[in-house]
């Protein structure tokens, strides 16, 4: 079952009730934005792909003195850890798995520290329990990255950093044969407002809370961030893109060029959201790599700023 906001199809749970709620949708993006909005799935672990591990060993959360070096090394102070999360996954979805073993940390991110709260840093982290500030951020260098589209206006934007770093990685991917798009990058407040609006008006609030951001908690807002596609729409927006050549090779490559898969399988209960194999975050590839090879899956757990399951 897959949410989809993305001016690709909308699926909603049960065939009977898409029709009203895609439209309404629709509407939505083309009355304003022109955007690609993003989309995210119930967790279906028949979606997984063979052979994927479930979910990736990693620090517990917010309990590593190596994440608690590695904020405090950063030019913010580093929030105080959270507990494990304590709010239940949704009772159709299966419990979020916490990581079995906790490893003992080794050494904070590698390289120059950056910001956990300057929305114009490359290690922000943005989640349910850490908004955007200011909450109406525009980052002040978007760009249009020289990348295969799918989509157009505000949406086709990322911060020019992360702009580079997606033609770079597009380009080595096409190179290995597999073609990727950009789904959905830079989103406004605004846009994020209509997007949510949408979700909630057709799915309630605590639905469009596992699949969207509100305004003002998007890591999208930010530039940092985009959705990508395979070129032919196969499984957009869906768990079984994971299975697509462009998921399948961005899961294996994408930190060499700066990027993580922001909201892996089943860590929703740290996340916030359910696995969208799709949206990719750009932290730079000292820390992607460090985050890739000592297998730390989410950036709540490598920043040890404690997991972020529902809003305050
Ligand atoms: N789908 C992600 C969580 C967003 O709305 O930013
Ligand atoms: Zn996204």
């Amino acid at each position: 079952m897959c949410h989809n906001g993305g001016g690709e199809a909308f699926v909603r749970r049960g065939t009977g009730a898409d029709a009203p709620s895609r439209r309404v949708f629709t509407r939505l993006l083309l009355a304003g934005t022109g955007l690609a909005a993003l989309a995210a799935c119930t967790p279906d672990p028949a979606a997984e792909p063979a052979g994927t591990p479930g979910p990736t060993p990693g620090l517990s959360p917010g309990t590593g003195s190596a994440t608690q070096t590695a904020t405090a090394t950063a030019s913010t102070s580093p929030l105080p850890a959270s507990p494990a999360p304590a709010t239940p996954a949704p009772t159709t979805t299966p419990t979020p798995t916490r990581p079995k073993a906790a490893p003992s940390p080794s050494a904070a991110a590698p390289g120059p520290q950056h910001s956990l709260t300057d929305p114009a840093s490359p290690w922000v982290v943005v989640n349910k329990h850490r908004p955007l500030s200011p909450a109406t951020f525009v980052p002040p260098d978007l760009a249009r990255p020289a990348v295969r589209l799918a989509t157009s206006g505000e949406a086709a934007l990322l911060n020019s950093t992360t702009a580079a770093a997606a033609e770079k990685m597009f380009a080595a991917a096409a190179a290995d044969g597999v073609t990727i798009t950009l789904a959905s990058g830079y989103r406004s407040f605004t846009t994020q407002t209509a997007i949510y609006g949408g979700y909630a008006a057709s799915r309630g609030r605590a639905d469009a809370d596992t699949a969207s951001a509100r305004p003002g908690y998007s890591e999208h807002q930010t530039g940092w961030s985009f959705d990508i596609g395979d070129g032919g729409g196969a499984c957009s927006f869906q768990p079984c893109f994971a299975q697509q050549p462009a998921a399948v090779w961005a899961k294996a490559n994408a930190h060499r060029f700066g990027f993580v898969v922001r909201y892996p399988w089943m860590l929703q209960g740290i996340t916030g959201y359910y696995y969208e194999p799709w949206h990719l975050r750009y932290i730079g590839t000292g820390a992607a790599t460090d985050m890739f090879t000592r297998g730390i899956s989410t950036l709540e757990q490598y920043f040890g700023v404690g997991a972020a399951p529902a809003y305050r």
